[in-house]
């Protein structure tokens, strides 16, 4: 096997030369990676293109951890967990140097913004579901702000290989209203336009930034906000909505991040790139034409 590059080629033929090997240098951070997207992301990088895994959680999911490790591990890559809170600034910066001790400068191939932690309510409620200031700023500490910092972290420490991927990631609540997630539909609005003026940024430097929009997938997200018989119900009017008659899995996501982590995905960049298989388009038929 050769030498791991710590410096493959530029952005023209950023991975002509790079090895697959298992001394591959090359590395993932997802943030949120114990359950739900960011595992099953992590899972599938590891066996194809064969990254080691950074990951961040703050330790709810230990089982679903462990076996989002055993199976980096058997795909021969390395795994490392860190158990901390990713939503501040200085999260990002200890993270990012835990990172670089780790890894090394120029390792990180691929950042994956998949926490989830958003506050469900209304913003004129006098009820405990009211929006407070709080909940806004946490919220956008997690779903928006985050993604920044991280971004700002690894490029001071420069962290990013060449032709680094960097995906948020986006559900279909712009496009229509769901009572009760106003919040988390700004706060996703904020996250589209820091990827937009992150790919600006980065571009020249070779790298790409993305927002992956998708639909409902089954997680412990949704276990959390749903009864059983809520989950059952909502999976059936998934199933009517979409054109596919059926919910995408988190498999499903996770496959297309490795799509997008090739070489052939090199042109998408400031891109909401549409997963949702048409999730939405039938809405208005469904009410009108029941
Ligand atoms: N599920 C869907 O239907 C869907 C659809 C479209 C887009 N998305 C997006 O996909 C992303 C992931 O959603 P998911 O449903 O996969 O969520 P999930 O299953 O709840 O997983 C969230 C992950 O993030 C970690 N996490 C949450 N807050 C954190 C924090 N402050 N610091 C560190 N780790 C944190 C969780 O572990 P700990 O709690 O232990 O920290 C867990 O590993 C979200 O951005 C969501 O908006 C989801």
């Amino acid at each position: 096997m050769r030498a791991p590059p710590r410096t493959t080629p530029g952005p023209q033929h950023p991975e002509a030369t790079a090895p697959r090997g298992p001394s591959d240098p090359r590395w993932a951070l997802i943030l949120g990676a114990s359950s739900g997207t960011g595992a099953a992301i992590a899972e599938a990088v590891a066996r194809t293109p064969g990254l080691n895994v950074f990951g961040v959680h703050r330790g709810r999911y230990a089982e679903a951890a462990s076996r989002m490790e055993a199976s980096v591990r058997e795909a021969g890559r390395d795994v490392l967990l860190r158990q901390a809170d990713a939503s501040t600034p200085e999260s990002a910066e200890a993270g990012a140097d835990a990172l670089l001790t780790h890894a090394g400068p120029r390792s990180v191939k691929l950042f994956v913004h998949a926490i989830a932690g958003a506050a469900v309510g209304r913003f004129l409620s006098e009820g405990p579901d009211r929006l407070h200031p709080r909940r806004v700023q946490r919220t956008f500490d997690c779903m928006a702000h985050s993604f920044v910092y991280w971004t700002q972290a690894m490029v001071q420490r420069d962290l990013l290989a060449p032709d680094a991927r960097l995906l948020g990631l986006q559900n279909p609540l712009d496009e229509t209203h769901l009572g009760n997630t106003g919040l988390i539909s700004a706060s996703k609005a904020a996250l589209e336009m820091y990827v937009r003026h992150l790919a600006m940024e980065l571009g020249p430097r070779g790298h790409r930034v993305n927002l992956l929009k998708f639909g409902t997938v089954m997680t412990p997200a949704l276990s959390h906000v749903y009864s059983p018989e809520a989950l059952a119900q909502l999976e059936q009017r998934h199933a009517a909505m979409t054109p596919a008659g059926r919910m995408c899995t988190v498999e499903e996501v996770a496959r297309f991040v490795t799509v997008l982590t090739g070489d052939d995905a090199g042109w998408f960049n400031g891109a909401t790139i549409d997963f949702t298989g048409g999730m939405t388009l039938r809405l208005m038929d469904l009410v009108l034409n029941p």
